[in-house]
């Protein structure tokens, strides 16, 4: 059923395995995401960034696709669909009036108090509904979507500040940024888990970790004992889907029915999910 991310977020942190957010690009990622899901016995939050949202057709488009394939698939396992680094208050009700049951508010480009004041009203907006809300301070880097952060800007969350933001709106879910990036890593990641261990012991809420793509397992084990309850994974996907695109387009270099090289790029994703999924510890968890 599609449900909220409150209680699929906080199960896990309570029994120490992170839900995956797998970000949706079309309908190969949708049914990928969904099938890996419904065969890992997992909870999975579709994530939709606003330029995701309008290259698919619209919130209201993504939601209808979300539901009919859950239809189609006999879906059972718990599904969140959440606006990802929604960048203002009129999305985030935008997206929550066609049926996304989940919504971040990422203020986190904003002075403290700004920040604080817009993720308030999304969350009055959001739990009068029973929709969940994800908050973001500090400044995560590399580049998704219309969202580009460069290296000077980026920068590590501040444990007092997280404490205060999530006490003074009540979000269901707070990613602090910890030095993970969206996109491939350049290098080795540098996660601060000097502070997220004091962010864990100074808040209660589930956490989250952006840029889950390229983080090495021990780390991500690391992040979950920490608090992490959430971990967001868009760039594996496009990275393994366009890879067996590209194989079948070059090992059959007259092809052209999408079919032929899309439902590989589908199955990449849908292997590339589960992996996540077992890795996370969410399999078997719905
Ligand atoms: O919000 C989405 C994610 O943080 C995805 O990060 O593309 O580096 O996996 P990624
Ligand atoms: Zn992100």
């Amino acid at each position: 059923p599609l449900v909220s991310m409150k209680e699929m977020l906080e199960k896990a942190k309570a029994e120490s395995y992170a839900v995956g957010q797998f970000n949706l690009n079309n309908l190969e990622f949708t049914q990928a995401i969904l099938q890996a899901a419904q065969e890992e016995k997992s909870p999975v939050i579709c994530g939709v960034s606003e330029g995701a949202a309008r290259y698919m057709g619209g919130f209201n488009f993504v939601v209808k696709m979300v539901e009919a394939l859950m239809e189609e698939y006999e879906v059972t396992v718990p599904v969140a669909i959440h606006l990802d680094h929604g960048s203002s208050f009129e999305k985030c009700m935008q997206a929550m009036k066609a049926g996304f049951t989940s919504v971040m508010i990422d203020g986190s480009h904003y002075p403290l108090e700004e920040n604080i004041a817009l993720t308030k009203k999304v969350v009055e907006a959001a739990h009068a509904v029973g929709v969940s809300v994800e908050a973001e301070l500090g400044r995560i880097g590399g580049q998704e979507d219309d969202l580009i952060v460069d290296d000077a800007e980026a920068a590590y969350a501040i444990p007092e500040e997280c404490e205060k933001l999530i006490n003074e709106t009540g979000v269901d879910c707070f990613a602090p940024a910890l030095g993970s990036v969206h996109g491939p890593y350049k290098g080795e990641p540098n996660l601060g888990f000097d502070r997220m261990e004091q962010i864990s012991k100074l808040t209660g809420v589930p956490l989250v970790l952006h840029g889950g793509t390229g983080i090495p397992t021990k780390d991500v084990k690391k992040a979950i004992e920490l608090g992490h309850a959430k971990i967001n994974v868009n760039t594996e996907s496009q990275i393994s889907s366009s890879k067996a695109v590209r194989q079948v387009l070059e090992e059959k270099p007259d092809l052209y029915d999408p079919r032929k090289y899309l439902g590989p790029a589908r199955e990449a994703i849908k292997e590339t999910v589960k992996a996540k999924m077992r890795e996370f510890g969410s399999s078997n968890k719905a």
